[in-house]
């Protein structure tokens, strides 16, 4: 048989010897002829994980003649004769009773029918297996963390394999409350707001194992929004603050003015510290000449907002919630300076 390959020769043989058997598997979707009761039923499930093994099992009984394992029409095993060159694939049993074989480190190139072909008396009849490959939930391709204004469109994406098919969820987390944003592939937030930035929680979730889960960081920039900005009161000799805060991503930068005049850190008696989101501008011995309307700017790449604070002195009707009497304040300090040079 040289330059026969000994498989093609083994299949010849058997084909010749089996007549039964190759009329039998020539034709598909012959049904099957079970008169025996130990002889399985129609068509039984193997479910398997990816890289476990599966246990082909067929029962026999002892008037069985000829006993053979096929993948598809693919002979595997007859009797303890292997034809299959796919080592994974082992014989474990051929006894009076059973003919099993066993396909190590399955795949899911390995899921499809498994055919157990017998002769008992020239009396061929088959069992069919399906070999069912799962595969735990795995996200593959995920979106990486994204920065985008406030308005624009942001399209997230969580491509995910496993078998069964794994069905996908999304969750945003935003401050202490999440919730379910969408349950495809492709998460689309259009016109986003500052209130959907935060965390977004892909799930691919299947019955094989725990769900997949990653996350990703979505962060919506957007322009200074002043918070909060308050008339201050101070007393001369003593040391006097003014506060400003915003609300802005990428955090504001601040400055502050007096009429025209930007104040510098360190010059003329004030400190400015910015922390987060706040600024603070301290005088640290107020004088009269500091009594008077300053005005926080807070800027950042989109845009900027401002707000005006009076630091004013004693006797003066103030208003801490507005500024909107800061007119009355001014004019009352002026009637605090005019009262105290006419103390001299
Ligand atoms: C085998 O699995 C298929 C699909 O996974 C299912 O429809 C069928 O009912 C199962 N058969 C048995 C005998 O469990
Ligand atoms: C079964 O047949 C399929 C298709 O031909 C093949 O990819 C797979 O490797 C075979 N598996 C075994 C265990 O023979
Ligand atoms: C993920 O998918 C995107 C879009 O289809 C593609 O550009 C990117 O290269 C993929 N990344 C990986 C790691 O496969
Ligand atoms: C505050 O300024 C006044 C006038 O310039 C000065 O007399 C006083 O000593 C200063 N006080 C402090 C604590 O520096
Ligand atoms: C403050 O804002 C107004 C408009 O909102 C603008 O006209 C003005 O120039 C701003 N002032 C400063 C000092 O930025
Ligand atoms: C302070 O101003 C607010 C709003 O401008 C106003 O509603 C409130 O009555 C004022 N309070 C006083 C004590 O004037
Ligand atoms: C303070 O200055 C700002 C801008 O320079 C101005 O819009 C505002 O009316 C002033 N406030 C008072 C009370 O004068």
């Amino acid at each position: 048989m040289r330059g026969v390959p000994a498989q093609i020769y083994r299949t010849l043989l058997f084909w010749l010897t089996g007549p039964a058997l190759i009329a039998l598997l020539s034709v598909p979707g012959v049904p099957v002829r079970s008169g025996d009761a130990g002889f399985s039923k129609a068509m039984d499930n193997v479910t398997v994980r990816q890289g476990e093994s599966a246990i082909l099992r067929c029962a026999v009984d002892n008037r069985v003649t000829r006993v053979a394992w096929l993948n598809r029409s693919t002979i595997l095993y007859t009797s303890n004769d292997k034809w299959s060159i796919d080592p994974r694939v082992v014989l474990i049993a051929n006894t009076k009773t059973q003919y099993s074989i066993k396909i190590q480190n399955v795949d899911i190139f390995d899921e499809g029918p498994y055919t157990c072909s017998i002769q008992t008396d020239n009396h061929p009849k088959t069992s069919r297996v399906h070999l069912i490959v799962q595969v735990p939930p795995r996200i593959w391709n995920i979106s990486s963390d994204v920065t985008v204004n406030e308005g624009s469109t942001v399209i997230l994406r969580c491509l995910a394999s496993g078998r069964p098919e794994p069905a996908v969820t999304w969750k945003h987390y935003y401050e202490k409350s999440h919730g379910f944003v969408g349950d495809d592939e492709y998460l689309e937030i259009a016109g986003i707001t500052r209130e959907q930035s935060g965390l977004y929680e892909c799930s691919a979730a299947n019955e094989v194992s725990m769900p997949d889960v990653r996350r990703v960081r979505v962060t919506v920039n957007y322009p200074p929004y002043i918070s909060d900005a308050r008339n201050t009161g101070a007393t001369v000799g003593q040391k006097g603050i003014l506060r400003c805060s915003a609300l802005a991503v990428p955090l504001a930068e601040f400055q502050w003015y007096k009429d025209d005049t930007r104040l510098s850190n360190g010059l003329g008696g004030v400190r400015i510290e910015n922390k987060d989101h706040m600024s603070i501008l301290t005088f640290f011995n107020v004088s009269e000449k500091d009594y008077g309307n300053y005005t926080c700017v807070a800027s950042n790449k989109l845009g900027n907002s401002n707000a005006s604070v009076i630091l004013f002195g004693p006797g003066a009707v103030h208003n801490t919630s507005s500024s909107t009497s800061a007119a009355l304040a001014i004019i009352c300090l002026w009637c605090s300076i005019l009262y105290s040079l006419s103390k001299f």
